[in-house]
Parts: C-alpha cells; sequence; structure tokens
C-alpha cells in the first residue's frame, strides 16, 4: 500500500497574512505518490483493501480523457498486482490521445471508450449490473472514487493533522473528499469547499453521498453546518481556467515553491487567498489540503502554451 508518510504539513508563509497572525499550512497530499497522488490514494485505499479482501480480480471504474483517478486506479492496481479496467468518456478517443491515456494503458488498465449518452448513465442501476455481469469478479469504483469507501479513505487524513486548526480548503469534484475531510472535523472547524465545477450545488452533492452512505440526518446535518461554500471560483468551468488563473499558479509556485493543478488545487488556493482577507480571519491557522492533480499540468501547458513552472 501507498505510504501517506510522505504527506507532511508543511508551513507557507504569505506576508500579508503572517503579519496578521495568520498561519497557513499545506497538507502534502501531493507528495504521496506521483501518481496515486493526492486524495486520490485516500480515495483508492478502502476500495483496494475490500478488492484484495473479497479476492476480486481488479477493479472497473470510470473517468474522462485527463482523469486523475483513472490513472491512479491503474497505478495502484498495478502495484497492488490486481487487474484494472477504465470506462473512458469519449468514443473518439484511444490509448494514445494524451499522456494520461498513455500511461493508463502503460500500467496495464484495459481501456474502454465509450459515447458521451452512454458514459451518462454510470450512475444508473441497470448499466452497473450490466458491467458486474460482462466483468464478473471486478469490483466497481463510481467515476473519482466517489463511495463510503472513498470518504472514510479522507476521513483519516484529519487524524495526521497534529496541530490545531480553524479552517481547512479542498477542492471539490465529486464532493468525496469534502465529505471525507468534513466528517474527520470538530464543531468548531470551518471547511471551505471549492468546486471545480460550474453551477454545483456543493451541499446537496454533499448530502446525496452522505445519504447514501447510510449517514442519519441528525449527523448529516452536523457535518454540514462546518461546511462553507466558495462556487465562484470555478474559472469558467470544471476543465477550464483563464490566464489570471494561469498567472495565479506561476507566481504562487515561483514565491512559495509550491506546484498547483489549474483544474482543482489552483482554484482552490486561489479563494483562500481572497477570503483570508477577511478580517475574521486575522490570528487563524488554517489548512489548504493538496489533493495532487499535477499529472495533467503537461498537457495544460502544452495546450495553452503557457509555462506554468
Ligand atoms: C486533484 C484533484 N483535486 C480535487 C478533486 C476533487 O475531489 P472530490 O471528487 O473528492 O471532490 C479531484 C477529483 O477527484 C482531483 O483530481
Amino acid at each position: 500500500m501507498f505510504d501517506v508518510k510522505n504527506s507532511i504539513l508543511e508551513r507557507i508563509n504569505i506576508a500579508d497574512f503572517t503579519q496578521r497572525g495568520i498561519t497557513l499550512y499545506v497538507k502534502r497530499d501531493d507528495l504521496i505518490h506521483a501518481e496515486v497522488s493526492g486524495n486520490k490514494w485516500r480515495k483508492l485505499k478502502f476500495n483496494a483493501e475490500s478488492c484484495l479482501t473479497k479476492k476480486k480480480k481488479g477493479i472497473l471504474t470510470f473517468g474522462g480523457a485527463y482523469s486523475n483517478h483513472l490513472l491512479a486506479t491503474a497505478s495502484a492496481c498495478s502495484s497492488l498486482g490486481l487487474e484494472s479496467i477504465g470506462i473512458v468518456r469519449g468514443e473518439e478517443l484511444n490509448e494514445n490521445s494524451n499522456g494520461t491515456l498513455k500511461n493508463c494503458a502503460r500500467l496495464g488498465m484495459r481501456l474502454i471508450f465509450v459515447s458521451r449518452a452512454k458514459y451518462q448513465l454510470r450512475h444508473e442501476k441497470a448499466f452497473i449490473e450490466a458491467k458486474g455481469i460482462e466483468f464478473p469478479n471486478f469490483l466497481i469504483v463510481p467515476e473519482g472514487g466517489a463511495n463510503y469507501l472513498g470518504m472514510i479513505g479522507c476521513q483519516e487524513l484529519i487524524s495526521e493533522i497534529k496541530i490545531e486548526f480553524d479552517a481547512i480548503f479542498v477542492a471539490q469534484g465529486t464532493a468525496t473528499t469534502s465529505c471525507g475531510v468534513a466528517m474527520g472535523l470538530n464543531a468548531n472547524q470551518e471547511i471551505h469547499v471549492v468546486p471545480a465545477l460550474k453551477g454545483y450545488q456543493s451541499i446537496d452533492e454533499m448530502d446525496r453521498l452522505l445519504i447514501e452512505s447510510g449517514i442519519d440526518e441528525e449527523w448529516r446535518n452536523q457535518i454540514l453546518d462546518k461546511v462553507i461554500v466558495h462556487s465562484d471560483y470555478h474559472f469558467r468551468g470544471y476543465g477550464r481556467y483563464t490566464h489570471e488563473l494561469l498567472l495565479f499558479i506561476k507566481e504562487f509556485h515561483e514565491k512559495h515553491g509550491l506546484k498547483l493543478d489549474p483544474i482543482y488545487t489552483g482554484k482552490t488556493m486561489f479563494a483562500l487567498v481572497a477570503k483570508l482577507k477577511e478580517e475574521v480571519y486575522n490570528n487563524k491557522t488554517v489548512v489548504f489540503i493538496h489533493t495532487g492533480g499535477l499529472q495533467g499540468v503537461s498537457s495544460i501547458e502544452e495546450k495553452s502554451g503557457f509555462k506554468l513552472f
């Protein structure tokens, strides 16, 4: 299994924040592993354990063309002696379409490319059952590792933070990481979530995932009461970014030596820097979770013609 000891808590000094007594830490989950990086191992850990315990052949999961989750699944399965199958959105693609898919194939993942219409069915019970029949003895993990086992894997990271803190910032895609993290916080701690998708209904999505996981209403309300949503930092939507965001990421790296990605963590750090300008955060201790995503940066640099690092 992958070693989370690499995920250190690193202090970042932003002069304006330090002067106002704000202590900022980054939980470096991006250091867990190059491919099974960030929240990916958190979400896969118990799924992989369940796969091994149940003596399944491997994991079948879903993702887009640049999916961090697909690559992490391919890499984790390859290390653990498991097979992996990736159902990929886009029938026009193939395993040479980009670096992420090439790496998935290199790691032995069987890639199955489906139309967008077919991919839409990925949450439907009948579709999942059909996949179970087609690929018997595979554990089916939803897109982004969005299940209960994924959530409790993310909850674990809170117990590794041995300092007291007031607020934690995390990027949101499927809301699995934020649900798990929120479950691990105490009632006085805030969780700030930054959805990478435009129009994403963070609270509804978190509630849905918690309901699916069998968490009762009282506990769900306690969890959701800690959540503060920053929905204006999607930079035009999922997979999209602006010059302002790319510049922010470049400058942040130059000043603080921390690499962020333009799909999730860059947007979240941008929101954090904006939010902590408010006086209420004076003298607070804040943690940013680095959820990884750096494997996709080179294709973004290629596409945008903007050199980030
Ligand atoms: C790098 C990165 N950060 C954050 C997220 C969002 O996590 P979640 O889908 O658990 O909300 C993802 C997607 O899984 C991701 O790849």
